[in-house]
């Protein structure tokens, strides 16, 4: 089995070295093999020199730096057709998400599924981050299940795992750039008549850093349900 993890970093300096490391160590314990496809917006702290220091000692690890910050969902359009394993798995740099729960991903992939979403709402999955974090999404989850038959709880994760072969038929291009990104794949996947399941994750609040996801991401995803809803494309 071999597996590539896309990270997309933007000032991700205290989170990426460790990260590194502990997918190794996972990789290992699992005997995957498993490559780190860093993709970062040249972040000002510095995140790609750790990188390419690291990319001494870990040769399955490849950077690729991008001019300026364009977003979490641009980052992963650039990452995926460059991928070439066999499964693809989206992952945030800052230890939100344990790195140790990727086999979940890989066991359901092997079952069939084509892809994967950890889901921070359903038995088994936990979200330990502040209650202000946690409150829109429920609705917002609840809307994307109810109005467009969402076949997972929790639309926005960042921590999902693809079958390449099903990802490389996705049109990228038009999908959002930012955080929306996420939601706007699920209804492709679904769409395109892909089998989307879900695992259960425990989501942690960032160990180092700053968190992205800001109000203007909210009302990105609702202007996308919105799109979904009224136009049926992203
Ligand atoms: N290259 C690049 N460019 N990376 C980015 C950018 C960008 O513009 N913006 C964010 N990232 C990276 C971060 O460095 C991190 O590794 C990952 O994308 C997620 O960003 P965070 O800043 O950690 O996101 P968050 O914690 O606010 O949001 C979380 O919740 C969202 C809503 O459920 C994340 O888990 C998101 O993935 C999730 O959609
Ligand atoms: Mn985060």
């Amino acid at each position: 089995m071999n597996v590539t993890v896309v990270v997309p970093t933007y000032n991700e300096r205290d989170n990426i070295a460790r990260l590194v490391n502990v997918l190794q160590e996972v990789f290992r314990e699992n005997r995957t093999d498993g490559r780190i496809m860093v993709v970062d917006d040249s972040s000002p702290d510095g995140t790609a020199q750790i990188v390419r220091e690291l990319r001494k000692k870990n040769t399955n690890v490849t950077l690729y730096v991008r001019a300026e910050r364009r977003g979490i969902g641009a980052a992963y359009k650039f990452a995926f057709p460059m991928c070439k394993t066999q499964y693809v798995v989206e992952m945030d740099a800052d230890f939100s998400h344990d790195p140790r729960e990727l086999p979940r991903f890989l066991d359901k992939l092997e079952k069939g599924y084509d892809l994967v979403v950890g889901s921070r709402y359903v038995k088994g999955g936990a979200r330990l981050d502040p209650f202000y974090r946690r409150v829109f999404p429920v609705v917002g989850n609840w809307l994307y299940r109810k109005l467009l038959g969402f076949p997972v709880t929790d639309t926005t994760s960042g921590y999902r795992a693809f079958r390449a072969s099903a990802l490389a038929k996705i049109k990228l291009s038009r999908l959002p750039n930012d955080f929306s990104f996420q939601s706007a794949m699920i209804y492709e996947f679904m769409r395109a008549g892909r089998r989307v399941g879900e695992v259960p994750i425990s989501f942690r609040k960032r160990e180092a850093g700053t968190p992205k996801y800001a109000f203007k991401d909210l009302l990105g995803n609702i202007a996308l349900l919105l799109r979904l809803f009224f136009f049926g494309r992203a």
